[in-house]
């Protein structure tokens, strides 16, 4: 216990000292993955492993605050996540209420402002009051942005955006020629988040290197990083070194390193 302790003394040090805060990512997403898995390692059902992953949210959200990040989106439940035994749904159902009756206050202390993506309609009564509440009490604060994806899917985020598009140009609204890739952001879910609109770095947990269907139009130039711890174990140092990581890239976005 005491060397752990030691270590992780050790390595947010060495974080602290590696990290420039002047080129923290504007946008960070994250596919929080791995609740089940680290659940059943310690052979506890899987909902304790998103009870705990909550925990996790939390400290993610005040470490990311405080570095300075603009946006963090985090992907809670996909559209594909239905497909899962009812009784672990209706757990991750219960989760929002849970975090924002306990969390709010806290996130209005840190200025962060609560946004979400996906289709909350289909999500029980309750949990959509949460997640409106959250938003309404946290609609003054201006600093970071904390957006969960809820019941999100990037292809269903496509195919509305679609569906919007197409309905102007047969009311006669837009000349189809004039539709370009800004109009197409424009009808994301993630238009909400201005300029940040795109992440600048996506990082998923548990050693799983696939998109799951997140955020398929907006990362387009996002660097990728698959860590493997699961996510009830990451926290502000495990995002730290993913910045730092982040730091050592050279993105080019098409175009030569030095230019
Ligand atoms: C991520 O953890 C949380 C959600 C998808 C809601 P998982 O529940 O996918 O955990 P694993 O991947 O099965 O370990
Ligand atoms: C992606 O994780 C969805 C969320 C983190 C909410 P999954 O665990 O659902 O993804 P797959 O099924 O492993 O691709
Ligand atoms: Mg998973």
């Amino acid at each position: 216990m005491e060397e752990q302790l030691v270590f992780s003394k050790n390595k947010s040090e060495a974080n602290d000292q590696q990290l420039d805060l002047e080129r923290i990512p504007n946008h960070i997403a994250i596919i929080m993955d791995g609740n089940g898995r680290w659940a059943q390692k310690r052979h506890l059902p899987r909902v304790a492993g998103h009870k705990q992953g909550m925990q996790t949210v939390k400290k993610v959200t005040i470490a990311a605050s405080d570095l300075g990040v603009k946006v963090l989106s985090l992907y809670a439940f996909s559209t594909e996540n239905w497909k899962r035994p009812s009784s672990e749904v209706n757990y991750l159902m219960q989760l929002p209420i849970r975090f924002f009756s306990t969390f709010v206050p806290d996130l209005v202390k840190h200025n962060v402002k609560v946004a979400v993506m996906g289709d909350i309609t289909k999500l029980p009564e309750q949990t959509q009051k949460a997640v409106k509440d959250a938003i309404a009490d946290t609609a003054d604060c201006n600093g970071m942005i904390l957006n969960f994806a809820l019941n999100y899917g990037s292809r269903d985020e496509i195919t509305r955006a679609m569906k919007k598009i197409g309905q102007a140009v047969k009311d006669g609204q837009i000349d189809p020629m004039t539709i370009d890739e800004q109009m197409l952001s424009q009808h994301m879910m993630s238009a909400q988040l201005g300029e940040y609109a795109d992440p600048d770095l996506l990082i998923r947990t548990s050693g799983e290197e696939r998109i799951s269907n997140f955020m398929l139009w907006q990362i387009a130039y996002s660097e990728l990083e698959f860590v493997p711890e699961h996510w009830p174990d990451f926290d502000g140092e495990s995002l730290k070194t993913a910045i730092i990581e982040f730091q050592g890239r050279h993105r080019r976005f098409g175009g030569l390193k030095n230019q």
